[in-house]
């Protein structure tokens, strides 16, 4: 099986919007300029590990990559780690100053520690053989790492609404992630494959 289009496209043209931000700040969120005067050194390290993440993350769910180049996955899937860690961290610095004040603190500083925790628990379940447990908390991680993407979804969804840009921010730093988690249970129960 490849890796799903729905999951590969929308990764790699977020992942590209985070390395622009990187380069072009004034490109991004209004007050990214100010984050990078800031929290100069996390913020850079977010916005260049996160893409790599949402990236390396998004290729590791096709089924031939797994099967027919497992020293492939297995590099792709450090990278992926690696780059949770980094950002992760970096995002929950970040999350601690995020605009919308402590509803956006919680919401993002507990999606940066659900990041780090359910992508450890991954690297933890292979490294003791256990590739069943495995995908599952990788594909928790995942879904957590997808809400770069939901979050970009729901953002001009909400100002198109008509909300202001504090409510639908708010709003958006919980609901861009808690749906993922609960869908990817949702459809693991139902006996899904991970994709
Ligand atoms: C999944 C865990 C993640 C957490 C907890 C997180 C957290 C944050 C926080 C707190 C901010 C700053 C918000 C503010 O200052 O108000 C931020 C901004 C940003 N993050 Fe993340 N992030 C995560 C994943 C990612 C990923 C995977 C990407 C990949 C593209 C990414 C790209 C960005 C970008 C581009 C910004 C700047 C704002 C913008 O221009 O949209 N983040 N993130």
């Amino acid at each position: 099986m490849r890796a799903p289009a729905l999951l590969v496209v929308p990764a790699v043209l977020i992942a590209l919007y985070g390395l622009t931000t990187l380069a072009a700040p004034g490109i991004g969120a209004p007050f990214l300029v100010d984050r990078f005067a800031t929290l100069r050194i996390p913020t850079m390290a977010h916005l260049f590990a996160g893409p790599l993440a949402l990236a390396a993350g998004a290729l590791q769910f096709s089924g031939r990559l797994r099967t027919e180049r497992p020293q492939l996955h297995r590099r792709l899937g450090w990278a992926y780690a690696v780059s949770v860690l980094i950002s992760g961290i970096a995002g929950l610095f970040m999350a601690r100053v995020s605009e919308g004040g402590a509803i956006t603190h919680w919401g993002f500083g507990l999606l940066a520690v659900s990041w780090l925790v359910t992508t450890a628990m991954a690297v933890r379940a292979i490294t003791r053989g256990d590739v069943d447990m495995h995908q599952r908390w990788m594909t928790r991680s995942y879904s957590l790492t997808f809400a770069a993407v939901t979050l970009r979804i729901l953002l001009p969804i909400g100002l198109a609404a008509g909300f202001p840009f504090e409510a639908v921010y708010r709003f958006a730093s919980w609901a861009a992630w808690v749906p993922n988690l609960a869908a990817v249970e949702w459809w693991r129960r139902r006996g899904g494959s991970p994709a």
